[in-house]
């Protein structure tokens, strides 16, 4: 398979640097804390290290506010450090991602600081900045230009009140969306991603890359039950030039460049077909997406309305992109990343069955066509974490939401509950590497709580243990380096209606894959004839000695392999 991208057999390992690993005794992790574990991730086998931004922020949002596209925040160290970062991950054979967040930059960057100089200034147009709702004066309430929700709460329109305008933010008030239409704007992006390739970084993980073509006629939105604010959703999701920005960043910036490279699209919202056009080969978009849908299934209305997670709904998901992304395009896989709860406190059992719920989960997701992504501790089994208040809690989203919510009566025990369950920061709790006092993250206190859990969960305790969550994943990583099938292999869904296994095939030039993983602490009988004497590839119990039918223990995920 020669002619195959070389991604197709990678996995990819997210770190979230200011929660991985500190070096220099501030609570916060570093770059060179990170150059310091790579042995870690190179024993782990994985391919690609995605960085969450280090660039200069001022940290409203964790540095996905960015105030200087070409530099490292000093909080995390230099650009030296940087270069050294990618020097020896490129000797140990791991290629670095680089997180790219430019649907908006902070309002400290000094572009919005000159947009926001003047109506003249002639950086004005780089940002959305609109006058008050027609007929109203600016502040008055619904005198934004759009009635549309941020995702961090309140409206997305923030009014400078030296001009009397408004200026656009999707997210937090300070970060202000930039203006693709504007196409010095794209000019300076791609410099920008031009100066970091050129430094020897091997791709970019898009941030929110289908939100930077809106609907310049800023429609308002289908307004939430009783409330004053809307869903913006449809008009700036794969707005309409979408395609067209995307395949001139194709041209600007990766056309000519004959070394492995990587990009990835983050698509909140995107739907199945639209993933097929950003991803398909001949249009060169986007290598792969990262699409929402399956982490969307425990959710009613807004993520904090949590309501039981269906397996038969996430099958039904999983083996539709599976299905439409067959033939052309390519899809990311994963559980877990910076912005979702634990998947073993989701979707598994973070009690007595920790270790067997996190790798079947790892099993599951793993052995899916498409390019499989590790979150920090996911390869651990860590769980969500034990907030007691909203003190402990540091995300803009959370602490935003928790504000809202209270403010507009609801009881604040109900909101910490569903904060528990899906906040952010559940994600972002150190990285547990001993059983030390700050989990030999850092020596100082940490920017947010250990988990104290860390005394059981760490990486010292899985890497000495042959069958820890660690070595699973380990053993995952390498199979799908080794077997053609993994990478390559067709899909085929099985027992898309029980409700307690998750079963698939997957088959490739005469060799057939089953996987199955029982996501239930109960012990299930599967009906698959002629598998049960099947060659078993990794499991996560000791093998069965029956030979005559499949018996799942509890959350026991196999694999099996025979010649078709
Ligand atoms: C998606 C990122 O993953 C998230 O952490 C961030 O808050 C938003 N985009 C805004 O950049």
């Amino acid at each position: 398979m020669t002619d195959e991208p070389w991604w197709k057999t990678a996995v990819v390992y997210q770190i979230y640097p200011r929660s991985f690993a500190d070096s220099d005794g501030d609570g916060i992790g570093d770059l060179p804390g990170i150059i310091g574990r790579l042995d870690y991730l190179r024993r782990l086998g994985v391919d690609v290290l995605w960085l969450s931004p280090v660039y200069p922020s001022p940290q409203d949002d964790n540095g996905y506010d960015i105030s200087d596209y070409q530099n490292i925040d000093p909080v995390f160290g230099t650009l030296a450090d940087f270069d050294a970062l990618v020097e020896r991950a490129h000797a140990k054979g791991m290629r670095i991602l680089m997180d790219l967040v430019v649907n908006h930059t902070s309002d400290e960057h000094p572009w919005f600081v000159e947009s926001r100089s003047g109506k003249d200034s002639p950086k004005r147009d780089w940002y959305w900045w609109r006058p008050p709702r027609a007929g109203m004066t600016a502040g008055q309430p619904g005198a934004e230009p759009t009635n549309w929700a941020s995702f961090f709460s309140g409206p997305t329109w923030e009014l400078d009140p030296a001009t009397g305008e408004y200026f656009l933010h999707l997210f937090s008030r300070k970060q202000p969306d930039l203006n693709w239409e504007n196409p010095e704007v794209r000019q300076a992006i791609y410099a920008m991603m031009r100066w970091w390739l050129d430094r020897g970084v091997d791709g970019f993980r898009m941030d929110v890359i289908n939100m930077i073509s809106k609907d310049t006629t800023l429609p308002d939105g289908v307004t939430f039950h009783g409330g004053s604010l809307g869903d913006g959703f449809p008009h700036f999701i794969s707005g309409p030039r979408n395609h067209e920005f995307l395949a001139e960043m194709h041209r600007e910036v990766f056309e000519g460049r004959d070394r492995p490279l990587l990009t990835v699209g983050e698509m909140p919202g995107v739907t199945l077909e639209q993933a097929v056009e950003f991803t398909a080969p001949e249009r060169r978009e986007v290598d792969m997406v990262f699409q929402f849908e399956h982490v969307n299934l425990d959710q009613a209305g807004s993520k904090w309305d949590v309501r039981p997670f269906q397996l038969r709904e996430l099958k039904a998901s999983f083996g539709r992109w599976q299905a439409g992304l067959a033939e052309v395009g390519w899809n990311s896989l994963y559980w877990n990343n910076h912005d979702q709860p634990r998947v073993v406190s989701r979707f598994g059992d973070d009690g007595a069955h920790r270790v067997r719920a996190a790798t079947m989960l790892g099993t599951v997701l793993h052995l899916h066509r498409g390019t499989p992504y590790v979150y920090q501790g996911e390869e651990l089994g860590m769980t969500n974490a034990p907030f007691t208040s909203i003190e402990d809690f540091r995300d803009i989203e959370s602490v935003n939401h928790y504000a809202e919510a209270v403010a507009a009566g609801q009881e604040p025990g109900a909101v910490l509950t569903a904060l528990r369950l899906m906040s952010r920061d559940n994600a972002r709790t150190p990285m547990q590497w001993d059983d030390s006092p700050n989990a030999g993250f850092t020596t100082a206190t940490p920017w947010l709580a250990v988990n104290p859990n860390h005394k059981e969960i760490n990486a010292a305790v899985a890497v000495a243990d042959p069958d820890s969550v660690f070595h699973h994943y380990r053993r995952l990583i390498e199979l799908r380096h080794t077997e053609p099938a993994v990478a390559y292999g067709d899909f085929t869904m099985l027992l898309s209606d029980d409700e307690h296994v998750y079963a698939f095939t997957r088959s490739y030039d005469g060799v057939e894959l089953l996987t199955l993983g029982n996501f239930t602490g109960a012990t299930r009988a599967v009906d698959l004839p002629g598998w049960a004497a099947a060659q078993l590839v990794i499991g996560n119990y000791p093998p069965d000695e029956d030979r005559n039918g499949i018996l799942l223990r509890p959350w026991e995920a196999r694999v099996y392999r025979r010649n078709a």
